[in-house]
């Protein structure tokens, strides 16, 4: 059921995609069945940059042409997934541990496309542990830190982000103010970035239920 969802939404995603366009690709289950309905059309793209190492090696697989973000000019669209996400188009991502490059490519986007289907929908932010991604010298005291701000953090057990740092899953967060808990959050020393898209949240947002497609636009 939720895969047909995935699939029905990134079909839909396709309509953002023109001729001759460099495409930003994210990470996670939707985006993979995203990048198979980019790869029907690569003879039409100029090519994707991918945001994480996972991305680009499927990408690769498809031969879908693999560019670097800093040989192109930003990105006219980038297509990407969610852990959560409000009507509001803010986000909690990073459940792939992808955050920080998923972060980059949406910032250096003209239109940042969220693809979800609806069980990732939510009034309030925060059920989901927030990613916060780490330099693993300052794990413990970024840990202490998060305690400070009424979280509990937990560090993901075997896992090295594509930039060589830990993910710290941030639980039981309050999230009233997203933009003001992510600036707060990247304010501390140590973090290289935290998974709330919400100061440079989606453009769009497409929700795909069990009969259709649902665009939400900023
Ligand atoms: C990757 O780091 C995440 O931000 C993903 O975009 C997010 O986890 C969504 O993944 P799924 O499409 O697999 O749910």
């Amino acid at each position: 059921m939720n895969q047909d969802k995935k699939q029905r939404v990134a079909q839909a995603a396709m309509e953002f995609v023109e001729d001759d366009m460099v495409v930003g690709v994210g990470t996670g289950s939707t985006v993979n069945c995203f990048i198979d309905e980019l790869a029907a059309i690569k003879h039409r793209i100029e090519g994707a940059v991918a945001s994480s190492v996972a991305t680009a090696e499927r990408l690769k697989q498809r031969n879908v042409p693999l560019l670097s973000l800093n040989s192109v000019n930003g990105l006219p669209v980038y297509i990407d997934g969610a852990d959560e996400a409000t009507r509001h188009l803010q986000l909690i991502k990073g459940g792939g541990g992808a955050l920080t490059r998923e972060k980059i490519a949406a910032a250096a986007s003209d239109r940042f496309i969220c693809i979800v289907d609806d069980t990732k929908m939510v009034d309030v932010l925060g059920a989901f542990p927030l990613p916060v991604e780490v330099i693993p010298m300052a794990q413990s005291y970024v840990a202490r830190e998060m305690l400070k701000s009424g979280g509990q953090p937990v560090l993901r057990q075997g896992f090295t982000t594509d930039n060589g740092n830990v993910i710290l899953d941030v639980h039981n967060l309050s999230i009233i103010n997203p933009v003001e808990l992510e600036q707060k959050i990247n304010e501390i020393t140590g973090v290289v970035t935290n998974g709330l898209f919400a100061k440079r949240r989606a453009d769009a947002l497409l929700i795909a239920d069990d009969n259709q497609v649902i665009k939400l636009t900023a």
